[in-house]
């Protein structure tokens, strides 16, 4: 087990993510090239590998980019609006809206990632299989904690983590997009990144554990965030008809700089950020001895560090009343004020989260399509309050159910 320690410091902290990364270049996380491909992500990469690769891959996320995109993603929202409605006629009212959220991130990320429509609405087994390996993990809970707390051990080994079918199924999927993608296609900019890396030498292989990484990504974070957003919502209808009013009340053309007048939108968002958070702490390894003159204090090499984010913005020195879900906390611009190591659902520093701006934009698009579509209520099936598996904070135990009515 490695020697860890929380800093509770917001000075320190920051420094640490900040002006003094270089000591701190990495995470702890288990990753094998040549074993178990599937793992050499971005998320999990060291050293100069990850260097090289984060600096091609930032690329594909510049607001150059995501504001060309914008109105493709807009464009998708409709498509959950539409599969929504069509669930609705023949099952509603209750529905769980995880499903067709999650089929929406999957959908989009193929548009933006692959360059491929997946038709996910009308073909179930795409969404199956995704969810398949995201769940079934190849071992249970305790071996994984083992591996998660001695990872370079277990790299001497060169064992495999991810769930057997995975490497095949996705492997499968970047050869047909290879195949069928419109190669003069203007949206799919991941896919172009990867094709354009390395002067071209990715392989398959890489570009594939790649995707499965950012599909990840997506879905557990953007995807999760959204379908507490909705969940929030229903909880607090005065809330959702003040916002179902801002929408109602701008008149002008959906654009990434038009999206910026929404704000109790993004009020909703950022408090949807601050409480259920995406990852509870942030993590480093100290990779040179590390002198902290405020304590007089050394960390060593080797030593894991561990940034309690939820923990800050759970805190009520920094948001009072953390518990309750308030959005007019960042009212009137209240973010500006805010110290930010206290509030980072994006993390911090140079291995910060690469798709921020694309991942807090889907967000909020989409929020916004389904409040001015459709009311939420909370229904006999829904879980209040939500259920998270342990160790995977981040995925719901159950399906989400909510009351869903058409506004149309
Ligand atoms: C609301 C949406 C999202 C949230 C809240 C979020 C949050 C985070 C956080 C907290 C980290 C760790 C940061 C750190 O250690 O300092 C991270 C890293 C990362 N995120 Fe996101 N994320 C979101 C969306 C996305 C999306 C859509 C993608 C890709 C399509 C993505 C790709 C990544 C990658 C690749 C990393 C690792 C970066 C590196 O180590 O260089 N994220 N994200």
């Amino acid at each position: 087990m490695k020697p860890s320690m929380m800093i509770m410091d917001h000075d320190v902290a920051k420094d640490i993510l900040t002006a003094d990364s270089k000591y701190f270049p990495s995470r702890f996380t288990y990753n094998h090239a040549n074993a178990d491909p599937m793992t050499a992500t971005l998320f999990n990469l060291r050293g100069d590998h990850w260097k090289d690769l984060r600096k091609e891959v930032t690329q594909a996320f510049t607001t150059a980019k995501l504001k060309k995109a914008f109105h493709r993603i807009h464009f998708e929202t409709k498509s959950l609006v539409c599969g929504t409605q069509a669930k609705l006629n023949n099952y509603g009212p209750e529905l769980d809206i995880r499903e067709l959220v999650l089929k929406h991130m999957i959908s989009t990320l193929s548009i933006f990632g692959l360059g491929v429509n997946c038709n996910i609405y009308e073909d179930g087994n795409v969404y199956d299989k995704i969810m398949y390996y995201f769940e079934d993990n190849r071992y249970p809970p305790w071996i994984r904690s083992i591996i998660a707390s001695f990872p370079d051990f277990f790299k001497k080994f060169s064992i495999v983590v991810t769930p057997s079918g995975m490497k095949e199924f996705y492997l499968g999927l970047v050869k047909n997009a290879l195949k069928t993608r419109n190669p003069k296609g203007d949206v799919d900019f991941i896919m172009q990144v990867f094709l354009k890396m390395f002067s071209g030498t990715m392989t398959n292989q890489e570009i594939a554990s790649l995707y499965a990484s950012f599909l990840d990504a997506i879905v557990t974070t953007s995807g999760s965030f959204i379908c507490e957003a909705l969940y929030e919502m229903s909880l607090h209808p005065d809330m959702q008809e003040q916002l179902r009013k801002e929408i109602h009340q701008q008149t002008e053309e959906l654009t990434l700089e038009t999206l910026k007048k929404y704000e109790y939108l993004d009020n909703v968002v950022s408090e949807t950020l601050r409480l259920h958070h995406s990852d509870a702490q942030i993590s480093r390894l100290c990779e040179k001895d590390y002198y902290i003159p405020k304590w007089d204090l050394t960390i060593e090499e080797g030593v894991l560090i561990i940034i309690p984010n939820f923990g800050f913005q759970m805190d009520p020195d920094n948001f009072p009343n953390p518990d309750t879900f308030d959005p007019d906390r960042f009212a009137g611009g209240a973010l500006d004020n805010i110290n930010p190591i206290t509030f980072m659902p994006f993390g911090m520093g140079n291995r910060n989260c690469i798709a921020g701006d694309f991942g807090r934009t889907l967000f909020k698009i989409t929020v916004l399509e389904m409040v001015k579509n459709f009311e939420f209520t909370v229904g006999k099936k829904t879980q209040v309050p939500i259920e998270y598996q342990p160790l995977e904070l981040r995925m719901p135990m159950n399906k989400l159910y909510l009351n869903v009515r058409s506004l149309k």
